[in-house]
């Protein structure tokens, strides 16, 4: 996720696109760079850093020209640095571009572009040389017949000598429009603009459009011009950043089907060519948790045993790791002091290393013998939810390649956005239970690490104590804690150990426990056993904790909201635990 901007108009670009992209700067913070044109030159400053570590260093409102685009980046395919910064400038110099997404296919595209320099390590700058390619002097049309040939997302904003429009295009990345008085806007959202108008224009996937100082004309994606009404928002910035959410977690939850969409395609690989002998999965809070869903997809499928532990534990337990075995570490931040010391552990004991890590460069990733990125793009809430679900997808892939089974994830954007289509009815459990003092989360098998995950999400954003259990577990003590006042949230899918968790449930209902059922859709019976249900589409078995997890995060966001927490930034938590 990286934040694109754009102006044209009389003005001087730099200034304002400068304004722009700090306003972007949530979105993507390694790497910043603005071209401007004027008098038939390009002019191009970039590097890497946050926008004023940079800015110090170019005075980017100095560039010249009153029209020009700029981006803020969050790299997913080449690290962050000054070469790979956007925008990227096409073999002749003539036109530069500025993208958010990724282009799958940009390895073939590349071919196509024999004998052409490429100066980065960049998805991206294939764009630019490609758009060259086709340009035979009408920029739209060169950027539509491109955009045609690749595979991917992309919200494309390109300029080039001429001064004279902005092109724009997108396809599952958002692009807005501003619509000024002989000047015009674009951003990624409209954080970029809304302090120079509120008369937005926002594209549809595949649309393009030609942004000239006093018009827009919109395409769809048979190149055919369209018209569309420009609508008013009364959004500050702050609210633009959220997207109109009231809190960044809520955003980030909203953002999953997109999520899961981006990290389908994430390519997977191992850090070794023999099969391990044992897998561990190390890592911190949230990130444990997928390493525990990790655990029992793994075994199922591949069969290879699979060690999970804590990062804090692991560092100081002695482990029993060596040269046969794969060490796995989980982490957002890619910066988590315990995950860090584990990881370091384990490689000076002759473990293979592979970090599943968010935020490229980082640390982590930087000292594993192999990375895979995942694509939940910047995470702004402590309370991680958008990075979990692109771990577990990563996690089912490495399984898939370990065992040659196939999980058809294809279907899980869908399911999650009609989940999140119930998110009235879960405001509506949140209400008859935010006073509660104390929670009990039950689920099995690959429930259980939900059940945990579930707990965390309640307890870190509205500081309910909150606890979760493998349901097995209740008869061997936690029950005692069941009463009217401590209500259970019980995730209870069709799957193969649903009758087991009936027998749990009807064990909390015969002591005046109050449920909250995370259920199958269909499921007929679970009315009988709960007093409140979640409902979730079915999926097949092994995929449920991409569809469970959901109504939870909901929950515990609503149930934090009643109680006015802090839920972006909670009490006595950092969103990176850097130290012990
Ligand atoms: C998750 O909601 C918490 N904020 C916390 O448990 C977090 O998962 C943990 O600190 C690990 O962070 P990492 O993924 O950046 O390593």
């Amino acid at each position: 996720m990286c934040g694109i901007a754009g102006y044209i108009g009389k003005k001087k670009a730099a200034e304002l696109l400068l304004k722009s992209i700090k306003n972007l700067e949530y979105r993507g913070y390694d790497s910043v760079g603005m071209v401007t044109s004027s008098e038939g030159k390009i002019h191009i400053r970039k590097g890497a850093g946050k926008v004023d570590e940079v800015n110090a260093k170019l005075d980017f409102p100095s560039m010249p020209g009153t029209v020009g685009i700029a981006h803020t980046r969050w790299a997913t395919h080449g690290k962050p640095s000054d070469r790979n910064a956007h925008p990227h400038i096409s073999y002749s110099g003539k036109i530069a571009i500025a993208h958010n997404g990724i282009i799958e296919n940009y390895l073939e595209l590349k071919e196509s572009l024999q004998g052409i320099e490429f100066k980065s390590d960049t998805d991206s700058e294939v764009l630019a040389h490609l758009i060259e390619k086709n340009y035979q002097g009408n920029l739209l049309k060169a950027v539509q017949l491109s955009l045609k040939m690749v595979i991917g997302t992309y919200a494309i904003c390109v300029i080039n000598t001429n001064s004279e429009e902005i092109v724009v295009a997108r396809n599952g990345s958002p692009l807005a429009i501003g619509i000024g008085k002989g000047e015009n806007f674009v951003g990624s959202d409209v954080s970029a603009f809304v302090a120079h108008t509120k008369k937005v224009i926002y594209l549809n996937d595949f649309e393009s459009a030609e942004i000239r100082t006093n018009s827009v004309s919109i395409f769809n994606n048979e190149g055919k011009k369209i018209s569309r009404e420009p609508k008013t928002i009364d959004w500050d910035i702050e609210k633009a950043q959220k997207g109109g959410y009231k809190h960044f977690m809520l955003k980030e939850i909203h953002e999953q089907p997109q999520v899961v969409r981006d990290s389908i395609s994430i390519p997977v690989f191992f850090p070794m060519k023999e099969r391990p002998s044992r897998i561990f999965i190390v890592a911190c809070g949230t990130a444990g948790y997928a390493g525990l869903v990790g655990k029992y997809i793994i075994e199922k499928s591949a069969r290879i045993p699979v060690e999970v532990a804590y990062a804090s534990e692991f560092r100081y337990a002695e482990p029993i790791i060596g040269k046969d075995d794969l060490f796995i570490a989980i982490s957002q931040s890619g910066e988590t002091a315990d995950t860090l010391a584990a990881l370091r552990l384990a490689k000076q004991k002759g473990a293979h290393t592979l970090a599943i890590i968010n935020v490229m460069d980082s640390t982590i990733a930087r000292e594993s013998d192999a990375v895979i990125y995942t694509r939940a793009g910047p995470e702004i809430g402590v309370a991680s939810t958008k990075a979990f679900i692109s771990q577990l997808v990563v996690l089912y892939k490495l399984a898939a390649e370990l065992s040659g089974k196939k999980y058809d994830l294809t279907t899980i954007p869908q399911k999650i956005d009609a989940i999140l289509s119930q998110e009235e009815k879960i405001k509506e459990t949140a209400k008859k239970y935010f006073l509660a003092h104390n929670f009990l989360y039950i689920g099995r098998n690959l429930n259980f690490p939900i059940a945990l995950e579930g707990a965390l999400k309640l307890k870190e954003i509205s500081y309910i104590h909150a606890e979760g259990y493998a349901s097995g577990e209740m008869k061997h003590g936690p029950i005692a804690l069941v009463s009217d006042e401590v209500p259970t949230v019980a995730i209870a899918p069709r799957d193969s150990t649903y009758s087991k968790i009936v027998s749990n449930m009807q064990e909390i209902k015969a002591r005046n426990g109050k449920i909250i059922a995370v259920a199958s859709e269909k499921d007929g019976e679970i009315a009988k056993h709960a007093d409140d249900i979640l409902p979730i589409p079915t999926t097949e078995e092994d995929l449920y904790p991409l569809l469970t997890v959901v109504p939870l995060q909901l929950l515990a966001y609503y149930i934090a909201d009643l109680r006015e927490c802090d839920i972006d930034k909670p009490r006595n938590l950092a969103k990176s635990v850097t130290v012990e």
